[in-house]
C-alpha cells in the first residue's frame, strides 16, 4: 500500500516564535487525539481503529506528516520536531553541492540539519522566480542523489485548463522534472522493482497543484483531481516502470479540513500539499486525519 502524506507548505509565513508555538500546539493536539478512538495520528504506533465489537481490528496507517518551512526556519523546525513523528524539508534547493549561488538554499546543509524531503518546482517558484523545467530537473536529481526525497510540483494555469491543455502541460512538467533521475535498473526491462530496493522507500513524490486552485479558495472537484491523478499515474508508469507504484501523488490547492474528507476518498489521491490551512495546527491535523 502506498504511503499517505500530509505535507504543509508554510511559504514565507511564520516567525521563529510562531513556528515553535505551532509545534507546541501540534504536540498537545496529537496527544489528545491519541485518547480518542479512531484518531489516526496517535502517539502510540500500535494504535488501531476499532470496528464493531468482536470484529477484527483494522489498522489504519498513519500518514507521513511533512512541514516545508521557509529556509530561515529549518533549524527551528528541526529542533521543535526532534521527538515528533514529523518530517521537514526546504521549499527550494540549489542543484549543486556548494558554490557561488547567492541567496540559494543548500540541500546538503538542509540534510545535515535533518531534512528528509525537498519541495521542488512549486508554481510560485516557477512563476515568480522563473524556474524552468531544466533547472527543476537538476534540483530533483540532486536532491535524490544526496538522499533527500524530492517532491516535484506540477499543475496547469486556468488559461491552460480552459484551452483543454491540462494533460499536455502536466505530462510535460512530469517528464521534464524527472528527466535527470536515473531509472532503476530492473525497470529498464519491465520486471519488478530492484531487488535491493526497500519496499517502504519513497523514491520521489508528485504534487499535482492546479495553479488556479492555489491560495484562491477554489478547490478542484474530487472528479477533476482524480482524473489528473489517474493520468499522472499512467504517465509515471510509462516513464518509471514498476517504480511508479511506490510514488505518492498528492493534491494541492485550497485543501481545507472540510474538502479534505471527500478528496481523500479518491483512489489515486495519496495525500495533500497544503498551504494556508497548514499554518493552523488544528486545521492541518484535521486534514492529515482525513487521509
Ligand atoms: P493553498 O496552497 O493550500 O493555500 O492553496 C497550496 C500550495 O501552494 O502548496
Amino acid at each position: 500500500m502506498r504511503k499517505k502524506i500530509a505535507a504543509g507548505n508554510w511559504k514565507m509565513f511564520k516567525s521563529v516564535k510562531e513556528a515553535r508555538d505551532f509545534f507546541r500546539e501540534w504536540e498537545t493536539l496529537v496527544a489528545n487525539a491519541a485518547v480518542k478512538e479512531g484518531a489516526v495520528l496517535a502517539k502510540d504506533p500500535a494504535h488501531a481503529v476499532s470496528g464493531a465489537p468482536g470484529a477484527p481490528i483494522a489498522k489504519k496507517q498513519s500518514p507521513e506528516v511533512i512541514i516545508f518551512p521557509s529556509s530561515i526556519l529549518l533549524t527551528t523546525v528541526a529542533d521543535a520536531t526532534l521527538d515528533m513523528d514529523v518530517e521537514f524539508g526546504p521549499q527550494n534547493i540549489g542543484w549543486q553541492q556548494e558554490g557561488a549561488f547567492t541567496g540559494e538554499t543548500s540541500a546538503v546543509t538542509a540534510k545535515e540539519i535533518g531534512a528528509t524531503f525537498a519541495l521542488i518546482g512549486h508554481s510560485e517558484r516557477r512563476s515568480l522566480f522563473h524556474e524552468a523545467d531544466e533547472m527543476i530537473a537538476k534540483k530533483v536529481a540532486f536532491a535524490e542523489s544526496i538522499g533527500l526525497v524530492p517532491m516535484l510540483c506540477v499543475g496547469e494555469t486556468l488559461e491552460e485548463r480552459e484551452k483543454g491543455q491540462t494533460e499536455k502541460v502536466v505530462a510535460q512538467q512530469l517528464k521534464a522534472g524527472l528527466s535527470q533521475l536515473a531509472i532503476p535498473h530492473a525497470n529498464l526491462h519491465g520486471h519488478g522493482v530492484v531487488p535491493t530496493e526497500d519496499p517502504n522507500h519513497i523514491p520521489f513524490v508528485i504534487a499535482y497543484e492546479p495553479v488556479w486552485a492555489i491560495g484562491t479558495g477554489k478547490v478542484a472537484t474530487p472528479e477533476q483531481a482524480e482524473t489528473v491523478h489517474t493520468f499522472l499515474r499512467e504517465q509515471l508508469k510509462a516513464l518509471r516502470g514498476s517504480q511508479a507504484d511506490s510514488v505518492p501523488i498528492l493534491y494541492g490547492g485550497s485543501v481545507k479540513p472540510d474538502n479534505a474528507v471527500i478528496l481523500a476518498q479518491r483512489k489515486n489521491i495519496d495525500g495533500f500539499l497544503v498551504g494556508g490551512a497548514s499554518l493552523k495546527p488544528s486545521d492541518f491535523l484535521a486534514i492529515a486525519n482525513a487521509l
